[in-house]
């Protein structure tokens, strides 16, 4: 088989690597000159554990090739699939121009049967509109050539994309006709191996179902954000409330982590574009409204622990941050809840020292030198007021106590993961503030 994928980002590199690491035959196509050249060479855009690896093997077999011609790619492909970013406007809807362009080459190029995927995440009916852009392009050639649309949602976790592209849970398909089905069926049988299942549907449900699903997950940390929000109050510690409803297979254990709340680039992106459709449709999502805004304010939470702690005068204080990426093992800042925490402090005069293990570069990028910047998490220690975490890397979850007391001003620490044990933390001599339990001071 052979097949493209147009769009080199996150969900493109990754899809097309594992398809070629499987056997296929595989072109990568962007319109970024220099990104195509890189690839080339073996340099990847993007931070995802495993993935340079793969990309090397694959391209050193021929299997995996990359170029910035969609013409070009067509040549014999069966699948192509349609991977490019899709932005959210001013108004928070999705924005088609890169994917509908990507279409219209489709057509102005395309001369045998292929099947044409959208995998991008994109609003409902999409399909159709690159299914109305390839036959306009085909029409004003004078031509005719048999083509199908799809839909495959991606479900990939940033961090974990590889393993989660190889042995997925489910492969969602929406298609219109059995060949294109059959085709989807055949280019997917390598992944479908200890049954998991391809679902097979129309094309509106694929496309739905993307939306439902990071809905769904958005909402279960919204809700457990705002109960643990609630715990505090009555004196309750949301970590033990969430063993004790997580061991309810109807609810389930994964997933229900209080924290700073959501970030990265798919949930509050497709949380705010799925409330904009059902506006546009004449209704209201009122449950992913207050999902929406229970997250932004769950990013403020840890700046009023600061303040109940130090007062509303932060003026030359300087605390030290572990973590900037919006998760671990990604150096994606995308909506990171780092950013409303910095650009908080900073307006109350505070200076910030941040280490992160790989998402630095990304945040000077997006930060400037409004931030000061460690050679690891300990520097970042040296004359600060208190030690804030945001992101739960590894390699923070245990501390050497004995350098935080000698370098620290205050022996404080706020917690915005959950990653640390109270008991430990007042042991050590440490006031601890972390999400949804009550202030421990030793
Ligand atoms: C998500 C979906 O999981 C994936 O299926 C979809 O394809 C893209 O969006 P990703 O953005 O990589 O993937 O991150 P994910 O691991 O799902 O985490 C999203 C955010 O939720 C992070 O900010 C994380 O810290 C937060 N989170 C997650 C919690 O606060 N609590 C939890 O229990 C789980």
């Amino acid at each position: 088989m052979k097949i493209s994928i147009v769009g080199t980002g996150y969900v493109g590199l990754v899809s097309g690597t594992c398809f070629a690491d499987v056997g296929i035959n595989v072109t990568c196509v962007d319109i970024d000159e220099k990104k195509i050249e890189n690839l080339k060479n073996g340099i990847i855009p993007i931070y995802e554990p495993g993935l340079e690896t793969m990309v090397h093997n694959n391209s050193e077999k021929g299997r995996l090739s990359f170029t910035t011609s969609i013409k070009e790619s067509l040549e014999n492909t069966d699948v192509i699939f349609i991977a490019v970013g899709t932005p959210p406007d001013e108004d928070g809807s999705a924005d088609l121009k890169y994917v509908l362009e990507v279409a219209r080459q489709i057509g102005k190029n395309m001369n045998h049967y292929m099947v044409v995927v959208t995998k991008s995440t994109v609003p409902i009916g999409t399909a159709q509109k690159v299914k109305a852009a390839i036959t306009d392009e085909l029409e004003k050639r004078g031509v005719e050539v048999d083509f199908d649309v799809a839909s495959n949602p991606e479900f990939l976790k940033e961090g974990n994309a590889i393993e989660d592209f190889l042995k997925p849970d489910r492969i969602v398909v929406g298609t219109e006709s059995e060949k294109a089905e059959k085709m989807m069926q055949r280019l997917y049988k390598p992944f479908l191996l200890n049954g998991h299942p391809i679902i097979f549907m129309d094309i509106p449900s694929s496309e739905m179902t993307k939306y439902a699903a990071n809905s769904m997950l958005a909402t279960k940390i919204s809700f457990m954000n705002d109960m643990a929000n609630l715990c505090e109050i009555v004196g309750a510690d949301i970590t033990s409330v969430r063993k004790g409803i997580g061991s309810d297979a109807r609810i389930g254990n994964k997933f229900i982590y209080a924290g700073a709340g959501y970030g990265g680039s798919c949930f509050p992106k497709d949380v705010k574009a799925v409330i904009k459709t059902a506006n546009d449709n004449g209704y209201s999502l009122r449950v992913l409204k207050a999902v929406e805004d229970v997250n932004n304010d769950q990013k403020h939470v840890l700046v009023s622990k600061i303040k109940e702690e130090f007062g509303y005068n932060l003026d030359k204080m300087t605390f030290a941050l572990w973590g900037l990426s919006f998760k671990p093992k990604t150096d994606d800042m995308r909506e990171a809840p780092s950013l409303v925490l910095i650009d908080e402090l900073i307006k109350m005069g505070a200076n910030v020292k941040a280490y992160d293990p790989v998402a630095m570069e990304e945040a000077e990028r997006i930060l400037g030198d409004k931030v000061e910047y460690g050679k690891d998490p300990y520097e970042v220690l040296i004359d600060a007021d208190a030690l804030i975490v945001i992101t739960e890397w590894p390699e923070f979850r245990i501390p050497n106590f004995k350098v935080l007391e000698k370098l620290l001003k205050n022996k404080v620490i706020f917690d915005g993961r959950n990653i640390y044990d109270p008991e430990e933390i007042v042991e050590n001599g440490f006031t601890y503030y972390s999400i949804g339990r009550k202030p421990f001071k030793p």
